[in-house]
């Protein structure tokens, strides 16, 4: 059956169709709200159920935990209606036209950036518009209908000259990432879905800025830095980028570039595990370099991209130091979906 959803924030509705998450429904009535994952996993898109039922859904406890859930809270990419709904969640103004769509592909060109970090520049069909704004993600589509997710780290305007770019860490053993290194060639063909996701600039150009990023978590961060510098090349930003050691930093020369060529921005590279005995920058994890250089949270919108354990520290220590969640702005891989 069909149920209605109605968004108390501001009295907007919309239906699910059978089996369908409040989530899916939105993104098909092209309404945005925060959501990350869509798998039950970063918590993204968790908000408050009003009034009716749902079932949950699938979703790791650490992304809706029993209290939460006994609180009135819900993951929207996990829930569907048993009933009409009334939610109460901030909806996302883009201004901007973003359709989800599913596209054939190319492999435009191919670039070891590190050992373990490939490159790939995907070639969109000429008679087809794929709109994003940075910072998205989308997934590839494998043969047996399993997807994988990827964050562009391209403006839109480079897209129809380069391709869209993606950064694909290698993951062993696993299902699709193991291929990209080892068998797969310009040329092939592909099919994506997307773009997906909020973790899109949301910032006043006035108040500043803090990145972290872990690993390829650069690659969003690549789309929303070049996004900012383009709209005032005098935007505050402080990047810390973490990484078990120096190779891994794998666009170390973009992100010191970028310090150089903007007044206010700074770039902190940080080493968990450096065996370079020439390292004089920070170590340990990205997390403690951010504490270490500021006190205080209050007047900073934070972005964190990377792995879970990596955000959820950013989050619980900088919400200590009186950063407040609607400033915090996340995409946590689940390397579940990346492998
Ligand atoms: S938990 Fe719903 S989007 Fe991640």
């Amino acid at each position: 059956m069909s149920f209605t959803v109605t968004n108390q924030r501001n009295g907007e509705q919309f239906d699910t169709r059978p089996g369908e998450s409040i989530l899916d429904a939105a993104l098909r009535d092209n309404r945005i709200f925060p959501y990350g994952c869509r798998s039950g996993v970063c918590g993204a898109c968790k908000c408050e159920l009003v009034s009716g039922s749902v079932d949950y859904g699938d979703y790791e406890d650490f992304a809706l935990s029993d209290d939460e859930k006994a609180a009135g809270k819900l993951l929207i990419c996990q829930a569907t209606p048993l009933e009409d709904v009334v939610i109460d969640a901030d909806e996302v103004m883009t201004g901007q036209n973003i359709q989800i769509r599913m596209l054939p592909c190319r492999i435009g060109r191919m670039e070891r950036l590190a050992d373990d970090v490939m490159r790939l520049y995907l070639t969109l069909p000429k008679s087809q518009e794929f709109n994003f704004i940075p910072g998205q993600y989308i997934d590839l589509l494998m043969k047996d209908g399993q997807r994988r997710s990827f964050s562009i780290a391209s403006q839109p305007q480079q897209v129809r000259e380069d391709g869209l770019e993606l950064h694909i860490r290698l993951v062993p053993g696993g299902q699709f990432t193991p291929r990209v290194f080892d068998g797969m060639k310009e040329r092939d063909l592909l099919r994506l879905e997307g773009p997906f996701g909020t973790y899109f600039l949301q910032s006043d150009v006035d108040r500043p800025v803090i990145m972290v990023a872990g690993g390829t978590g650069f690659a969003p961060v690549k789309g929303l830095i070049e996004h900012a510098m383009d709209e005032d090349p005098n935007y505050s930003i402080h990047l810390f980028w973490g990484a078990r050691d120096r190779k891994d930093l794998y666009l170390d020369s973009l992100a010191s570039e970028w310090a150089s060529r903007y007044q206010n921005f700074r770039y902190t590279p940080v080493l968990s595990e450096s065996s370079s005995a020439d390292w004089t920058g920070a170590t340990g994890f990205a997390h403690e370099a951010v504490i270490a250089e500021y006190d205080d949270f209050s007047g900073h919108d934070v972005y964190a991209s990377g792995p879970p354990v990596m955000v959820n520290a950013v989050r619980d220590h900088l919400s200590k130091r009186g950063m407040s969640i609607e400033s915090f702005h996340f995409d946590s891989f689940d390397f579940a979906h990346q492998d």
